[in-house]
């Protein structure tokens, strides 16, 4: 049984009021809210066993140093991966796709080698591309999607070939909510020759990750969109896959060892994780994972596909609004535009009501101006929404209609 309301007591930011209002947060495809647990663990640790890892054998520093690797041992069974040894602690999905274009890419990938991404890709998974594009002279293909937002896997399969080296895929977009069929799609790459990353960034908050299960060589998404701390994120890759990838960043605890004249580096996922880690971040990601864990991703799931039905259909009854990106397939993501108003203007008003809703490009520029919008305003759903939530919006962008 899944009590949204009794789980909502579980984050305290909840319960405030905005301009007096109660908040309403629809905003969590930015970054979710935390439940007090991520929040008092942290506070715990810091107040009573906060040391730097690795490095020492005092008591300290042995106790943090096994709950930072116990967290990443909760991230190891959240997704499913063969061992803990495939999951890497970067700061956020960003840092996951920049450090394999960085490495993996600079290594494998020569002139006229091809890397294949969808029109729905955020700026964090095209912009790295771009700039090994240019650097290398590979060839950057970003395969269509339809006007409403659906995957068309004729013009995927259209651009995939032999010359394909790596397919990078957003698992959920987070301006459309298109939800990518990505294990099918990463079967295909495969059958062609090429790895497959999936940015996982808002797809591993609505639904259950088995990497295995995907055969995804490459998955990366960021903590703060998890319920948990901003900071940390993460990068998994196969473990041959990390094995045969350069190093990202140089100094210590990613080596094995050093003299004057050289160095020789550690193995994953250490190499991979140079100076002081995001120690407090990457523990509490780990309790956020036991947080959600404990609700089961199916459950959340459940709740979010029924709340994501309710929402398009109520949206649907506001004259003048139209909602961008209609896959059949969708998370509860919510882009919409509302004729004669300003994304801005409407998101001020909004505000007021104490709605929050984010607007502009969502940093995925593109797919926001290929269908045709310079900015948008965005609702989007998390464990904890409500169908109160959805009614508070409707009302809000009823009267804000009034002042246009
Ligand atoms: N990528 C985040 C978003 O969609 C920040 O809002």
């Amino acid at each position: 049984m899944y009590d949204v309301y009794k789980i909502r007591r579980d984050f305290p930011i909840l319960s405030l009021t905005i301009n007096g209002k109660p908040n309403v947060f629809l905003d969590s495809a930015a970054s979710a809210q935390k439940p007090s647990k991520v929040i008092e663990t942290m506070h715990h640790l810091y107040m009573n066993e906060y040391a730097n890892v690795h490095r020492g054998s005092y008591y300290l520093s042995e106790q943090i140093t096994s709950a930072y690797e116990e967290a990443r041992s909760r991230i190891h069974q959240f997704l499913n991966t063969k061992s803990d040894k495939e999951i890497v602690f970067v700061r956020n999905a960003t840092e996951g796709i920049n450090l394999v274009a960085a490495t993996w890419g600079k290594k494998f990938l020569k002139a006229g080698d091809e890397v294949l991404i969808s029109e729905a890709e955020h700026h964090a998974n095209l912009v790295p591309w771009q700039m090994l594009r240019d650097e290398l002279g590979i060839t950057l293909k970003i395969f269509k999607i339809s006007d409403e937002g659906e995957y068309l896997e004729e013009e995927y399969l259209k651009l995939l070939s032999e010359k394909t080296k790596l397919v990078a895929v957003t698992g959920m977009s987070n301006v459309l909510g298109t939800v990518f069929p990505i294990k099918k799609m990463a079967e295909q790459a495969h059958q062609n020759g090429a790895l497959f990353l999936v940015d996982a960034c808002q797809y591993a908050v609505h639904q259950k990750v088995d990497v295995q299960d995907l055969d995804c060589d490459f998955l990366v998404f960021s903590g703060h969109k998890l319920y948990g701390p901003s900071g940390i994120g993460v990068l998994y890759g196969k473990y041959n896959v990390l094995d045969s990838m350069p190093p990202y960043q140089f100094g210590g605890d990613m080596v094995d060892t050093v003299t004057y004249e050289k160095a020789t580096f550690n193995e994953p996922p250490f190499r991979f994780e140079a100076g002081t880690p995001a120690i407090m971040q990457a523990i509490g990601l780990g309790e956020a994972i036991k947080y959600i864990s404990s609700l089961s991703m199916e459950n959340i799931f459940k709740h979010e596909q029924e709340l994501t039905t309710y929402t398009t259909n109520a949206l649907s009854e506001i004259k003048g609004l139209k909602i961008i990106g209609q896959a059949k397939d969708k998370g509860g993501v919510f882009s919409f535009n509302v004729e004669g108003m300003h994304p801005q203007d409407l998101a001020f008003i909004l505000d007021k009501e104490g709605v929050s809703v984010r607007t502009g490009h969502h940093c995925a520029q593109p797919i926001v101006n290929r269908m045709g919008y310079e900015s948008l305003a965005r609702a989007s759903l998390g464990l904890y929404s409500t169908k109160e939530d959805i009614d508070a919006l409707v009302a809000a962008i009823r009267k804000a209609q009034k002042f246009f």
